[in-house]
């Protein structure tokens, strides 16, 4: 069985409000949405998912002012960048209120919020009385999905309905800032780049990506993994130490005609390297290659958060 896919706001109103799963597009990645004020709804996610349940869950808005619904302290930087970032790829960590469940938020004392930019997902949060709790829709450790078809091919048989807006045109998760403490914290690098945060901050940041204690639960050290091997390193070099393996390459801007090849940006643009990324991955995985070789980026704007993602995919335990 497969889930239905389409643009229904109405189906995918009322499955949610009986406590159903239903997947929703943002600008990052595809999410597996339920009622964050249900216990018994964010359950599911997590079974389909087959999370850890000390693996909390981002909490979907569709306004700022949902801020003060959910958080019991916001601190004034974190309006600041909610009116500079909302909507879009950042999520704030705040100190949560009793009002959302600890199921959420795995016990933790506070809630990530997010204001997505898609116009489906924030037309369906208005219709709703409830905001949405919501991982990326696709099995635990495995690539994110930036398109309906890739959240079917996965977990379409778990799910009712999947709301169809097209290709993520971010590509890569929301950048997470932990606003609860005395200072800002990066704990994820993602749609939002560091420089343009830092600029609104006014100082440089402290990035505090840990990954055996992870601040952010999620962040380990092996995730968006391709069920085959990624190695990391100069393609050529690389291409000539695993021949005569079947290698399928991901590069960033040179072509391999003869090898099963995705580019991520001819141009060389970081942005549109990390929309292409999650796809680019899923094609090799599917390719007859017995090993996908690939190269990191930049590390600056969205460059860091694509070789972070890269290099999870290739960590192996
Ligand atoms: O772009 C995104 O953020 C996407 C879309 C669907 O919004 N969502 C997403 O969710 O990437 P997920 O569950 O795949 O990743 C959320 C990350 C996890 O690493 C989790 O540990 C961390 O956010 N996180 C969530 N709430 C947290 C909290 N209260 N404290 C620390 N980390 C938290
Ligand atoms: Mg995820």
């Amino acid at each position: 069985m497969s889930a239905l896919i389409g643009q229904d706001l109405i189906a995918a109103k009322e499955l949610l409000e009986k406590g159903e799963l239903v997947a929703i597009p943002t600008e990052t990645v595809y999410g597996l949405a339920a009622n964050a004020l249900n216990p018994e709804a964010v359950l599911k996610i997590f079974e389909v998912k087959n999370r850890p349940h000390f693996d909390p869950l981002i909490v979907h808005v569709s306004s700022i002012s949902d801020l003060e619904k959910w958080a019991d302290h916001v601190p004034e930087i974190a309006r600041t960048l909610a009116n500079k970032f909302w909507p879009g790829p950042l999520t704030l960590l705040l100190r949560k209120n009793e009002r959302i469940p600890d199921l959420v938020t795995s016990g933790l004392e506070t809630v990530g919020l997010r204001m997505p930019n898609h116009i489906l997902t924030l037309d369906l949060l208005k219709s709703l009385e409830f905001p949405l709790a919501a991982p990326s829709a696709n099995p635990f450790g495995y690539i994110s999905p930036t398109s309906a078809v890739h959240v079917q091919d996965q977990l379409g048989d778990q799910l009712g309905y999947i709301l169809d807006g097209g290709i993520s045109d971010v590509g890569v998760e929301s950048t997470i800032v932990d606003c609860s403490g005395d200072e800002l914290r990066v704990l994820r690098l993602g749609g939002v780049s560091l420089e343009e945060i830092e600029e609104i901050v006014g100082t440089s940041l402290k990035v505090q990506i840990s990954s055996s204690k992870p601040n952010a639960p999620g962040m380990f050290l092996s995730h968006y993994a391709p069920r085959k091997p990624l190695v990391l390193g100069d393609i050529d070099k690389l291409i000539l130490q695993y021949l005569p393996q079947k290698i399928g390459i991901l590069s960033f801007q040179k072509s391999y005609p003869k090898y099963n090849n995705q580019i991520l940006s001819a141009t060389g643009n970081l942005r549109e390297a990390a929309r292409n990324l999650f796809g680019a991955l899923r094609k090799l995985d599917a390719e007859n290659s017995d090993i996908i070789v690939g190269e990191l980026l930049p590390e600056e704007g969205l460059g860091r958060a694509v070789n972070d993602r890269l290099r999870r995919a290739a960590h192996r335990e």
